[in-house]
């Protein structure tokens, strides 16, 4: 059953603040997280991409050559310029549409970030009900809270997101407007929503209604061109988010939303008063560098890159905590979801992680529901293998087992 979005007493807001901004609270956690800036501390917190990956000198000439152009420092379209939308329509394969088709019912964001709140502002009411898995994705699960949606928290096992727990809830009455699904290598898990329950999930939307908002900024990551069309999922229920932010550089902010049409012109207008548009020098930039010839390459040396740091990775934990430490090794994307037995109060232990140099994020912190099933939260850690180096990662985890 939904769980009611935490809401700040009268008395403590600032009358001046919407109820809005109001609603968005700091959490202690953040505010632990934030020492891990200073110098000497091994961050395993943040899933920033590996700078070393991003390929800087190319998009350094794409970038001088468009703007001598000059054609991009003007306005552009706030559904994106076309030559974008061509280009990220290889983001969104295998696909049952033809790429022009694709390109026409896309809008180009500034980040899945932007796309998961366009969609919010377009689809939610205060007290309208979505479907968020327990854990989930700590962005998105902000936005909701801020436009005071209900959140329904769902299961995630190693399969992804519980669908026969969600059939049980909707029998009982449960009637969500959307429910956000991170299908590939989700955050914080790791785990892939596996064929038969996308399936599932397709099936449950079609019969009761609801919006699948289908987050997937990490399938790049991974070889996915074997993975089964997301066509399971119906295609008048389903926004489908893509991003360039792990691949190329995440300060680029280019995102890609596909939606169907009853959705996609209620998102343009939305996004026209949120931003007027994406920027256009960095549409040009992934356009171009999503057709260059060393685009595959780079690709390849990315994935090449985070699988060999996954398994630097486990083989450090597997190494200091032994049989202690329960997970299961993700098959792409940035994260390592972990819980090791003894060290059961995972905030406490990031206090004393941080004392000791090195940081990560205690599983509390991505809870949509105060009072989950199985093993707690607060038993688990997120360790991000992205951003630190070989060396650096089993340094940390060294660090980690000294102070559990
Ligand atoms: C599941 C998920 N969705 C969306 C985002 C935001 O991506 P973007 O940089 O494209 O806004 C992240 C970032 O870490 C994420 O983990």
């Amino acid at each position: 059953m939904p769980t009611p979005t935490p809401s700040l007493l009268e008395s403590d807001r600032n009358p001046t603040l919407s109820r809005r901004t109001s609603a968005a609270t700091s959490s202690a956690i953040r505010d632990l997280l934030d020492q891990a800036k200073q110098p000497g501390v091994i961050s395993l917190a943040g899933g920033l991409p590996d700078p070393a990956l991003f390929p800087r000198h190319e998009l350094a000439e794409i970038a001088a050559q468009k703007i001598r152009d000059g054609a991009v420092l003007q306005y552009g379209t706030s559904q994106g310029e076309v030559e974008t939308r061509q280009a990220l329509t290889a983001l969104f394969q295998p696909a049952d549409l033809p790429p022009d088709q694709l390109a026409n019912r896309m809008v180009v964001t500034t980040g899945a970030q932007q796309s998961i709140d366009l969609l919010a502002s377009v689809l939610l009411d205060p007290g309208d009900v979505v479907v968020v898995g327990n854990p989930d994705y700590l962005g998105a699960l902000q936005i909701f809270r801020a436009h005071h949606a209900e959140l329904a928290p769902i299961s995630i096992d190693s399969d992804g997101l519980d669908t026969t727990e969600l059939e049980h809830a909707l029998r009982g009455g449960l009637r969500p407007k959307a429910c956000y699904v991170v299908k590939n290598f989700h955050n914080p898990t790791g785990s892939s929503l596996s064929p038969e329950r996308m399936r599932h999930l397709g099936d449950l939307a079609a019969r009761y209604n609801f919006l699948i908002i289908d987050d997937d900024p990490y399938r790049e990551l991974y070889d996915t061109t074997r993975e089964p069309s997301a066509a399971c999922f119906p295609d008048e229920r389903t926004a489908s988010l893509r991003s360039t932010s792990k691949t190329l550089s995440p300060g680029l902010r280019i995102g890609a939303m596909v939606a169907p049409d009853w959705l996609l012109e209620p998102v343009i207008i939305a996004k026209q008063s949120c931003d007027l548009h994406t920027s256009t020098l960095s549409q040009a930039i992934v356009a171009e560098a999503l057709e260059a010839p060393w685009y595959q390459t780079h690709l390849e040396r990315v994935r090449t890159s985070y699988a060999r740091k996954r398994s630097t990775l486990v083989s450090a934990v597997r190494d200091e905590f032994g049989e202690r430490a329960t997970f299961k090794i993700p098959a792409g994307g940035m994260f390592l979801w972990a819980n090791i037995a003894g060290c059961d109060d995972t905030t406490q232990w990031l206090q004393r992680g941080l004392a000791n140099g090195v940081c990560f994020v205690p599983g509390t912190t991505f809870a949509t529901s105060p009072d989950p099933s199985g093993t707690p939260l607060s038993n688990y850690l997120r360790l991000s293998y992205a951003t630190g180096s070989p060396t650096e990662l089993v340094e940390a985890v060294r660090r980690l087992a000294s102070c559990c």
